[in-house]
C-alpha cells in the first residue's frame, strides 16, 4: 500500500514523491492511533486541531449512523433540514447575540473566503464599494486558497511561490508576544492605527486569529491587544473578522478565543474541531446588521453556494460533538492539560536547543533555536509511541481534550526523551 501511496497520492505540503515517510493507519480509538505496522501512538496533534473528543467516539458514530439512515445529502438551495437548523441554533446559543446568521461551507479556507466576501458585499450594500481591502498582521495564517493566502503572512515561505499572483492587502507588524506586550507602546497597534487612519476608506475589514496565531508562528498575544484592535475597528468604521478555525471550541481555555478579550466580532469563522474531526465542515457567522444590509441592497443575495453546503451528516456530527463537549467539564480538563504541559515544557526548555516555550489552554509550543529535522523527530516519536508533526523550528502539541492524566504524562515524557535523543 505504501508503494501505491508513493505512486498515486499527493500529501499536504509535500513533494510528489516526498522524502518524508508516511505512516499507514489501521484504526484509531480515543487518543490512540494504531499503525498498520503494529505501533500504537498517543495522539499529540488532535489531527490538526480537530479531534477534541477522541477518535471513534460512540456518540459521534451514532449521530452519523442515525442521519445516514435518513439521508446523507440534499442540495441546500431550496431545501433545508433539521441537522442544519439545529446546528445553526446551537451556534447561536454559544456565541454573542449580535452574530446570528450562519453560512455553512466545507473547509476553514472557504469559511474565510466567505467572510471576506461578506465584508466586501456589506460595504457594497452601503454604497462604499471602495472598501474592499483587508488589513492583517504578519505571522498570520488563514488558509491555502487565493484570498486566504493574500491575508496570511506574506513572507513566511509557505505561499511565497504565489506571491506575485495574490491580491495586494495591507500588512502590519505581528502582535507582540503576550509576555512583552505594553498597550501604550505596542508597535503593531500603532501601525494598525496609522494604516486605518490613512486608508480606512479602502479597507473592508481587519482579519486576525484571536489570541493565538497558529500555523504562521504558534504565538500567543495579549487579550488587551484584541480589545484595542476592536476599538480601532469601530473608530475607523472597519469590520472585524475573527478566524477561530483553530482556536474555537475550547482550545485556548475559553470556548472562543475572543472571550479572553470580552469583545464581539462582526464576522466569525469556525471550522476544524466543529465536527470533532469526523467530517469537513465550516461556518461563517455574521452580525444581524451585515445580514440585513446585504439583503436590502440589490442584488439582495449573497453570491456563494457550495455544493455540499450544510451537509446533513457533517451538521449532525457537529451538533453531537458540541453537545458532547458541553456535557463535561472541558474547562477543567483544559486547565489540567495546560498546567501539565507548562511544567513539562519548563523542564524540557532547559535543553540548550530550545529557544522559548509557550503554553495556552491545550496548546504547548517549543520553539527551537534551529529548524527541526522533521523526518528524524517524527521517526523517534513513532518509535516512542507518540504522534507529533513539527514544522520549521516548532515542536508543538495540542492533544484531544479527553486525554487521561496517564496518557498525557506518557506523551510529555516521551517527547522529553525524543528531544534528548535528537539534541
Ligand atoms: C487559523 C486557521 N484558519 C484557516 C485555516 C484553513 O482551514 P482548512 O485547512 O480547513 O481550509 C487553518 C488551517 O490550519 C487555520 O489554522
Amino acid at each position: 500500500m505504501i508503494n501505491d501511496d508513493k505512486l498515486y497520492v499527493w500529501h499536504p505540503y509535500a513533494a510528489a514523491i516526498d522524502k518524508n515517510p508516511v505512516y499507514s493507519v489501521k484504526k484509531a480509538k480515543g487518543v490512540y492511533i494504531h499503525l498498520a505496522t503494529g505501533e500504537k501512538l498517543v495522539d499529540g496533534m488532535s489531527s490538526w486541531w480537530c479531534v477534541i473528543n477522541g477518535y471513534n467516539h460512540p456518540k459521534l458514530n451514532k449521530a452519523i449512523k442515525d442521519q445516514i439512515s435518513k439521508f446523507s445529502h440534499v442540495m441546500f438551495g431550496g431545501f433545508t433540514h433539521k441537522p442544519a437548523v439545529d446546528l445553526a441554533r446551537k451556534l447561536n446559543a454559544i456565541t454573542p447575540r449580535s452574530i446570528q446568521k450562519v453560512f455553512f461551507s466545507d473547509s476553514g479556507s472557504v469559511a474565510i473566503e466567505v467572510g471576506m466576501k461578506f465584508a466586501i458585499q456589506y460595504w457594497y450594500s452601503k454604497n462604499l464599494e471602495k472598501k474592499k481591502k483587508f488589513l492583517t498582521v504578519k505571522s498570520g495564517y488563514h488558509g491555502d486558497t487565493f484570498a486566504t493566502m493574500s491575508v496570511s503572512d506574506p513572507i513566511n515561505g509557505m505561499h511565497s511561490v504565489f506571491k506575485k499572483t495574490l491580491l495586494n492587502q495591507i500588512y502590519v507588524s505581528k502582535p507582540e508576544d503576550s509576555r512583552d506586550f505594553n498597550l501604550k507602546k505596542s508597535k503593531s497597534l500603532k501601525q494598525i492605527e496609522q494604516k486605518l487612519k490613512e486608508k480606512h476608506s479602502s479597507i473592508a475589514a481587519v482579519i486576525i486569529e484571536p489570541i493565538f496565531q497558529g500555523a504562521g508562528g504558534m504565538r500567543v498575544y495579549h487579550p488587551d491587544y484584541l480589545k484595542k484592535l476592536k476599538k480601532l475597528c469601530e473608530k475607523y468604521n472597519v469590520l472585524l473578522i475573527l478566524d477561530e478555525i483553530a482556536t474555537g471550541f475550547g482550545r485556548t481555555g475559553k470556548l472562543f478565543g475572543f472571550e479572553h478579550s470580552n469583545i464581539v466580532p462582526d464576522i466569525l469563522c469556525l471550522g476544524k474541531s466543529i465536527t470533532g474531526g469526523y467530517m469537513s465542515l465550516a461556518a461563517t457567522m455574521v452580525s444581524k446588521e451585515i445580514a440585513k444590509s446585504i439583503s436590502n441592497k440589490d442584488p439582495g443575495i449573497f453570491m456563494h453556494g457550495p455544493t455540499y453546503m450544510a451537509n446533513p451528516l457533517a451538521c449532525s456530527v457537529a451538533l453531537a460533538n458540541i453537545n458532547l463537549l458541553l456535557s463535561y467539564d472541558w474547562e477543567k480538563k483544559i486547565k489540567n492539560i495546560e498546567s501539565a504541559v507548562f511544567n513539562s515544557f519548563k523542564e524540557i526548555s532547559k535543553n540548550k536547543s530550545v529557544k522559548d516555550f509557550r503554553v495556552l489552554g491545550a496548546i504547548g509550543v517549543l520553539e527551537m533555536k534551529n529548524k527541526v529535522n522533521v523526518k528524524s523527530i517524527q521517526k523517534k516519536c513513532v518509535e516512542h509511541g507518540i504522534w507529533l508533526r513539527p514544522y520549521s523550528n516548532l515542536i508543538y502539541i495540542m492533544p484531544p481534550y479527553v486525554i487521561s492524566k496517564k496518557d498525557l504524562t506518557f506523551l510529555l515524557n516521551k517527547l522529553k526523551k525524543v528531544i534528548e535523543l535528537e539534541y
